[in-house]
């Protein structure tokens, strides 16, 4: 249903690099039920923008019921 390859997000903030995103790999079947969870600034909001298809990645591919956002 959700699939996830490789998946990076950088941002750029001022001189700062931060790699919010590292190559995640994720699957996720129709009718299962997925809680993420981590400290604060470990990528949780990034990931779900990603999944939504409302944030670009750097790299890798989202595909939502087989199709590549
Ligand atoms: N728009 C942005 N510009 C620059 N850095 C960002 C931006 N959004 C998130 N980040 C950085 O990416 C990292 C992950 O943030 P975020 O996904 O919001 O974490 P969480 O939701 O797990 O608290 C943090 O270091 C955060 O500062
Ligand atoms: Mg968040």
């Amino acid at each position: 249903m959700i699939e996830v390859n490789r998946l990076v997000k950088k941002f750029k903030s001022g001189s700062k690099n931060v790699l919010a995103l590292n190559e995640i790999d994720l699957k996720i079947d129709q009718g299962e039920f997925v809680l993420i969870k981590g400290p604060s600034g470990c990528g949780k909001s990034t990931l779900l923008f990603s999944l939504g298809g409302l944030q670009k990645p750097t790299d890798g591919e989202v595909c939502i019921a087989g199709e590549n956002l």
